[in-house]
């Protein structure tokens, strides 16, 4: 792993059915049908640990049997799936959290310069959310997410978490030294990004792997 100093706003998670279905989503030979299957589960799990500390507002219920403390999420949450990868994350974080609102932004990578390019924005003029999770399966050289966090904050954004099912060290430090306020949740965290700006041992191109576009060897 090439020494990049990892911030403490990164969470990596360590659970073993994660680390299971990563395996499986990881292999070249998962169809795209069984990955987006994977993408959907991952990200359930992923998004229920991001989620550990949103607020809620205490809220009585009444059983069968007799009244009883309960409570409700307090914090409005906004989903930001950043287009395309980002899209298979969003059923399963609609699942956890069916109140949710879903901002698209759309997002690619110049493969050339790696830079993002921004081609679809439909965010209202002013933020309507509490907290914004970003949802894109893949953190690699970390341009497309501090683009999108720029974005979210020229938007008024104040609580805005990263949820990504591989990252690499370089976009974590990217995102940490222009975002430090930003925490970061992530499957995996791998080794290295390659010299094209994928990450190693990663799982090849999220996007294609989701939609079947890769394009034949
Ligand atoms: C992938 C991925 C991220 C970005 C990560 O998207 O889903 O958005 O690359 O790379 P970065 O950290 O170096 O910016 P891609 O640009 O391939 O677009 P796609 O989702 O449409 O395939
Ligand atoms: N985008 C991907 O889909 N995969 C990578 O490894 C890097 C960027």
């Amino acid at each position: 792993m090439p020494d990049v100093p990892l911030p403490p706003r990164l969470h990596v998670s360590q659970h073993p059915a994660i680390r299971h279905k990563l395996t499986l989503l990881r292999d070249e030979r998962t169809e795209p049908k069984k990955f987006r299957e994977l993408v959907r589960e991952i990200s359930w799990l992923v998004g229920y640990e991001a989620l550990a500390d949103a607020r809620l507002r205490e809220m009585p219920v009444q059983t069968p049997l007799e009244q009883t403390d309960g409570a409700e999420l307090a914090d409005r949450i906004g989903l930001i799936p950043i287009l395309r990868a980002g899209l298979g994350m969003v059923d399963a974080m609609l699942e956890l959290m069916p109140t949710a609102q879903v901002w698209h932004l759309g997002l690619f990578r110049d493969e050339r310069t790696l830079r993002p390019v921004e081609y679809y924005n439909k965010l209202p003029d002013s933020a309507t959310v509490d907290l914004c999770l970003i949802l894109d399966p893949m953190l690699a050289t970390g341009g497309s997410a501090v683009a999108a966090i720029d974005v979210l904050k020229r938007w008024g954004a104040v609580r805005i978490k990263l949820v990504n099912l591989i990252a690499a060290p370089e976009g974590v430090a990217a995102v940490a030294s222009v975002h430090p306020d930003v925490e970061i949740h992530t499957a995996a965290l791998d080794r290295q990004l390659n010299e094209r700006g994928y990450i190693l041992p990663g799982l090849g191109d999220a996007g294609d792997r989701q939609f079947g576009t890769g394009r034949p060897e």
